[in-house]
């Protein structure tokens, strides 16, 4: 897992990805799915240069913006205040220790994060998540969703497509096709979690009505809500 000072290395890559179709796409799919209302407290986890706390503070009446890395939080800053948007509150922090209050959001959103913690740093993360939530309201992350798996069909194909587009790339491209198998076969690698791990584990975390679309590349989109309260008797 890179550290924090590391990802502060990863601003400008990072801002260059999130501006690809791919991102902006999934930022809409994500935010959709969030059913932000106006004025909702928002909290975006891993939220690096902005991709979903910028759009949802145009609608939320405020928006955490948490991330471990302390100049992705400079970086976001900057472009908050040069858009005139002053709702977005930049956290630097874990994603497994939110400095928040709980039940003090109507929305935690997260796109590509995740899948740098190991999955027991995923299910400290979605406590989290869950205890900062208000009841009722929405978990929406969106993520790599596969594993390293040859005797699963989609894993196979996501893999299969990750390798051509990288050796599309020439000897760069082969070049880091061979350090990410060195850092998966050193389990250095990153540790994207499937489609039904997802499901299972945010059920585990105690949300309800979970749903899970996979989309047509590696990635997908998990949703889910904290029951709300049962009404008191009488
Ligand atoms: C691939 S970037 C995605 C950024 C942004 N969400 C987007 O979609 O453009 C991953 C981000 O997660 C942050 N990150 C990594 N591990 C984290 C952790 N344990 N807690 C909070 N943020 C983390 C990194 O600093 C980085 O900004």
């Amino acid at each position: 897992m890179r550290s924090a000072k590391n990802w502060d290395d990863y601003v400008a890559h990072a801002d260059e990805v999130a501006e690809s179709a791919g991102f902006q796409a999934l930022r809409d799919h994500i935010l959709a799915s969030a059913d932000l209302g106006d004025g909702a407290v928002v909290v975006d986890v891993g939220a690096g240069t902005g991709l979903l706390a910028m759009a949802a503070a145009e609608r939320a009446g405020t928006v955490w913006a948490v991330d471990i890395s302390p100049a992705m939080g400079r970086h976001l800053e900057a472009v908050a205040a040069a858009s005139g948007l002053h709702n977005v509150h930049v956290i630097t922090a874990s994603a497994v220790a939110l400095p928040l209050e709980d039940a003090s959001a109507d929305a935690v959103v997260s796109n590509y994060c995740y899948h740098h913690l190991t999955d027991p740093q995923k299910r400290l993360a979605l406590a989290e998540a869950h205890r900062v939530l208000r009841p009722g309201g929405r978990l929406v992350v969106g993520d790599m969703m596969f594993r390293v798996r040859l005797n699963d069909a989609r894993d196979r194909q996501v893999l299969r497509e990750k390798s051509r587009a990288m050796l599309r790339m020439g000897v760069p491209g082969a070049v880091r096709l061979l350090r990410n198998a060195g850092r998966y076969a050193s389990r250095r690698w990153e540790h994207p979690s499937d489609g039904p791990w997802w499901k299972a584990a945010l059920i585990s975390a105690g949300f309800d009505d979970v749903d899970l679309s996979l989309l047509d590349h590696e990635g997908g989109v998990v949703a889910g809500r904290r029951p709300p309260a049962p009404a008191r008797p009488g």
